[in-house]
């Protein structure tokens, strides 16, 4: 159900966020329109968490989280928006809008029928494998192990070819329109369509209502490119929100006590745990976890273990995940795979379910994990790589309590013999973030407006690369792109990092820096405060802005150059450069 914006807005003026957020948490008494209260997201003890009544929002200092009080249920109550809504409506004491628009209707009436073809689309690639076609499919499963029973838990299908699906939905009264509509097939240019898992091996990926949305699709000659072809979102598939196998275990949990779940890389890696009888397991899709998965996940348990590829892929999407699903409060521990073991699939069928579940004991805590993987990046045996190393991990703990600070202390020191009062100071140094409009009149005093916002652009873009974004590309980024003598700094060491093929380690920044800490703990975090799905689309945004205020830059100094030379040809020169950045315009004709 969709709610106007008139409903939505009359909603919120009843439902004042001081009186909201009082519910959960305690709010001191005000200063004149403003509480403030310890931030319900972070750790704290002082409050730095705003709550602005006259603007209906709440910004904390501490650690950026800001919102509405719709936003603010999404969060802190794990509602989904539709919940948080209604939830806000049944304390406002209003009624829910029940009319739906004829718009709303026809399109629920197109989403029932595109779960329909699909439900019998993933019956008919199930019966296939038990046809003489699907022999080749069956026999691949045979030989990877899997059992009758497991393939019907997972109804595991197979696709014979390009057309017999589509014939057989027809049969079965669907059109062509839901099959394109909810992307069973492929059209092509003369509007021909073909079944889109033509010749794979399907997996059913069915949500946690029990219905069948989509389907990755194996191929089962090896080599075969891509190895797996996978639905893209369509109105009835939200791969972001989408967790593989999820389904099984809100199934078993009617039986069984599931505290923990494992998360694997692979639909494969899942369905061969739960045949080996490891229940609690679920599966990504094909990237690192998104926040909306991890809340998902945190749904059903508090506990959450990864077991990704030993790869390097696997060891980022880790690191991504990691994050992701810290941020939803849930406690997370990393299986590494022993040498020689590919991923869990292969571990589970050389040491079985014994063997896997003895790694879940040696499971490393998420934040000693980091610490290790960091470690591993650093040339521990130079001080260099050694102060490298610290700054790096006190980054990692600057996030955390100081009682969990202290406890991760012993295990910096172990790996780089640094005291534990250095490495304290070092955090402390770090986590020390002076309130930002301070910083801001104390730091740069002399910027305007516009030349503030290019310095947001530019943190974030630094904040990318140290972060290791996989779309920062060091070539597309321009010394002309930073105002901001700091930013310069860290973009050359950068620059010349790479000309020596390494890369900036965050922890020199400390050195490149060294006088602006709050600066640095920006750059470190500017772009984690941007949800994962939108970060890269932002990022381009920056590196769009700056391009633009660098020409606009390089015309005004040109423009003041041809003011000040009489030099003939400095000045054609100078006219030249001046045409090719000026927009492209009409030749007057005189
Ligand atoms: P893996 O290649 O590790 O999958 O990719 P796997 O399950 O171990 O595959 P098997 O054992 O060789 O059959 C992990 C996941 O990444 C996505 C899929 O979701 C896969 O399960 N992926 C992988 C793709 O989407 N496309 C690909 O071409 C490969
Ligand atoms: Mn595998």
């Amino acid at each position: 159900m969709r709610f106007t914006d008139d409903w939505l807005n009359r909603l919120k003026d009843n439902s004042d966020i001081v009186s909201v957020l009082e519910r959960y948490i305690r709010i001191e008494p005000p200063r004149g329109n403003k509480y403030w209260a310890c931030c319900p997201f972070h750790h704290e003890k002082t409050p730095s968490f705003l709550i602005n009544r006259e603007e209906q929002y709440y910004h904390c200092f501490g650690c950026q989280k800001s919102g509405s009080v719709i936003t603010f249920l999404m969060e802190h109550q794990r509602l989904a928006y539709q919940e948080a809504v209604e939830t806000l409506a049944r304390w406002a004491n209003m009624e829910l809008p029940t009319t739906e628009t004829e718009e709303e209707k026809r399109e629920k009436e197109k989403k029932e029928r595109a779960l329909k073809a699909t439900k019998d689309t993933a019956r008919f690639y199930y019966n296939n494998l038990l046809e003489p076609a699907g022999a080749h499919a069956i026999n691949y499963l045979f030989k990877r192990g899997f059992s009758e029973e497991t393939i019907r838990d997972f109804a595991l299908g197979y696709s014979p070819d390009y057309h017999s699906l589509t014939e057989y939905l027809k049969k079965m009264g669907h059109s062509t329109e839901t099959m394109v509509y909810a992307k069973l097939v492929s059209q092509g240019e003369n509007g021909k369509i073909s079944d889109f898992q033509a010749r794979r091996l399907v997996i059913p990926i069915i949500n946690t209502k029990g219905n069948v949305v989509a389907f990755g699709g194996r191929a089962l000659d090896e080599g075969a490119k891509p190895k797996y072809k996978n639905s893209s979102n369509t109105p009835i598939f939200e791969k972001r929100r989408t967790v593989f196998a999820l389904n099984l275990v809100k199934k078993t949990k009617l039986t069984e006590k599931v505290d923990s779940l494992i998360v694997v890389e692979g639909y494969m890696d899942a369905i061969s745990l739960y045949q080996a009888g490891i229940k609690n397991v679920v599966a990504c899709m094909g990237t690192a976890l998104t926040p909306e998965q991890c809340r998902e996940i945190k749904r059903h348990v508090n506990l959450v273990y990864t077991a990704f590829d030993g790869d390097t892929a696997g060891t980022n999407a880790t690191w991504e995940s990691l994050d992701a699903l810290t941020k939803e409060g849930l406690d997370v521990r990393v299986i590494s795979m022993p040498n020689g073991i590919k991923d869990p699939d292969d571990m589970v069928k050389a040491h079985g379910k014994k063997g896997f579940l003895e790694l879940l004991d040696r499971a490393l805590p998420a934040v000693e994990y980091k610490i290790r993987i960091v470690a591993t990046r650093h040339n521990l045996k130079t001080a260099e790589g050694k102060g490298g190393f610290v700054a790096e991990s006190a980054s990692i703990l600057a996030t955390l309590s100081e009682v969990e600070q202290e406890a991760h202390l012993n295990i910096i020191n172990e790996i780089s013999a640094i005291n534990e009062s250095t490495i304290r100071n070092t955090v402390k140094t770090v986590a020390s973030t002076p309130k930002p409009v301070r910083v801001e009149k104390e730091e740069k005093p002399d910027y305007s407006p516009e030349q503030r916002k290019r310095i947001l652009a530019s943190r974030y873009i630094l904040s990318s690369y140290v972060n290791q974004k996989p779309f920062v590309i060091l070539k597309k980024i321009e010394d002309g792109f930073f105002d901001y003598p700091p930013h310069l700094a860290v973009y050359l060491s950068a620059i010349k990092a790479s000309l020596q093929g390494t890369r900036l380690k965050i922890g020199q920044l400390f050195d490149i820096i060294s006088e602006h800490t709050a600066e640095i703990n920006k750059i470190i975090q500017a772009v984690n405060l941007v949800p994962q799905e939108s970060q890269e689309i932002y990022y381009l945004e920056c590196l769009q802005a700056l391009k633009q205020g660098a020409v606009q830059k390089r015309i005004t100094q040109i423009k003041e150059e041809l003011k000040s030379t009489e030099d003939a040809d400095a000045r054609l020169i100078l006219m030249e450069e001046l045409q090719s950045l000026l927009p492209h315009k009409p030749k007057k004709s005189e």
